[in-house]
Order: C-alpha cells, then structure tokens, then sequence
C-alpha cells in the first residue's frame, strides 16, 4: 500500500445529502499561508460526507479555513459549546521551524482572526499553544474531522499527526494533511508516504491535501 492519487472529481463525486449552495470566500490575494480555492471546496465536502460533530485545527494562521468550515458547518445533534477547536502559537518561544512557515507565525502573532466576524464565532474555540507541548488526552476520541496544516518540519507533523489518531472520534471520520508535495517540506511528504504504507490514505491531484478517510472510500463510492 502507498498514497493513492486521486483526481478532485472523484472526491467531489462522493454522495452526500446536502443542498448545492455554500458559503465561500475569495483567496487572499498573496496567495501563500492557507488554502486554494479547490482545496477550501474539496474540504467542504469532505465536511459535508463526514458530518462531523467536531472538527480540529492544527494551524488557525488567519482563521480563513476555520471561518470556512464554520461558515458551512453541517448541523449536529451535539450540544457542544464549541464544535471548532483551532490551534496556533502564542509566541515563537523555542519553536523550530522550516522554510517560510516562521514569516506565517510572526504575521499572526497579533492578527484578529477571520473567523470572529461570523455570527457563531461562539463556536470556535481557540488554542494557543505550541502544538509541540499541547496534551491530546482531554480530547481523545473528541473529534471526527482534524486538518493538519501548523508546523511543517517533521517532528511537529510527527506529533501532530500523532496526537491526532489519539483525537480521532470512532465511526466515520477523516484525518486531512496540508502541504503533501510542498517542496519546502520534503519530509513531510515522504512521512505521509511512509503512512500511506500503513493505512488508507489519499492524495487528491492538483492540490496539495492528503487524507485518511474512516467509514467512507473515495473510489469505492464511484
Ligand atoms: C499554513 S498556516 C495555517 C493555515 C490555516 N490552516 C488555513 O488554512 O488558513 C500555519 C500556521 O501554523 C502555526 N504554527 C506554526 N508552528 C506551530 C506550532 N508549533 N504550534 C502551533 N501552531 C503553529 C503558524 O503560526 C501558522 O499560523
């Protein structure tokens, strides 16, 4: 088993039973630090098969994707308080990082994040902490969606993705990775490869977004 690469079509084709209309945003026009409009729709839909009654953050960065997914986030029978948990740094203390992703930490040091200008703002909660040092067992089996896209250098990712698979809610649910492919974060990729020999998971082509699916298969479904 490896990564499978799969074309965006074949992830939008899976089934679900919403309604056709969203809430989108344009892209930043710097372009770089968040998402591509067809990875913003992608992660739509992945949200729209996995229905998730909670969904986890690695990296808020200007809360763009967190106002995304709150902008669109399925109902759900949980009576939770928050149903978005997003986390990024308080500080740069002791963090290490790779290539450009220190000028995305300092431009958000102070930065009022997107997402407080919706109206249920009230359901996103911020972390600020250095993913390095953050404790996953209050939340274990909290979460069935967590997009990883914080700190690219290995050991983060590593532990991210780690602390995730702790977090990871049973049932149908789906563990997505940012920045697959990214020339400034080759071990990144050959990490999720090397995961990809070990479970399920897809790379969806002409993006740089990478997942593990639980409960549902992107090809089976065609
Ligand atoms: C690529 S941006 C996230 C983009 C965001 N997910 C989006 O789609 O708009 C990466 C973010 O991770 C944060 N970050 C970097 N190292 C971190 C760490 N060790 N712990 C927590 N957050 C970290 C940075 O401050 C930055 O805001």
């Amino acid at each position: 088993m490896s990564v499978t690469r799969i074309r965006p079509w074949q992830v939008l084709g899976i089934p679900d039973d919403f309604h056709d209309e969203i809430r989108f945003f344009m892209p930043q026009a710097q372009g770089a630090g968040s998402l591509l409009s067809i990875e913003s729709l992608l992660l739509i839909k992945v949200m729209r098969v996995v229905k998730p009654g909670k969904i986890f953050e690695f990296g808020t960065y200007k809360g763009l994707t967190t106002r995304l997914l709150l902008a669109n986030l399925p109902q759900s029978d949980a009576q939770a308080e928050a149903r978005i948990f997003t986390l990024d740094l308080p500080n740069l203390d002791e963090v290490r990082f790779q290539g450009t992703d220190v000028d995305l930490a300092r431009e958000v040091l102070d930065y009022r994040r997107r997402y407080l200008e919706e109206k249920d703002s009230h359901l996103v909660h911020q972390i600020l902490q250095d993913s390095m040092k953050f404790d996953p067992e209050p939340y274990v089996g909290n979460f069935s969606m967590i997009f990883i896209d914080a700190n690219h250098a290995l050991d983060y990712v590593k532990k991210d993705t780690e602390n995730s698979f702790r977090m990871l809610a049973s049932g149908m649910s789906c563990v997505v990775w940012h920045d697959y492919g990214h020339p400034e974060f080759p071990e990144l990729t050959a990490y999720v490869d090397e995961l990809g020999t070990k479970m399920k998971i897809f790379l969806i082509e002409g993006t740089k977004m990478a997942f593990h699916p639980r409960g549902f298969d992107p090809v089976a479904s065609l």
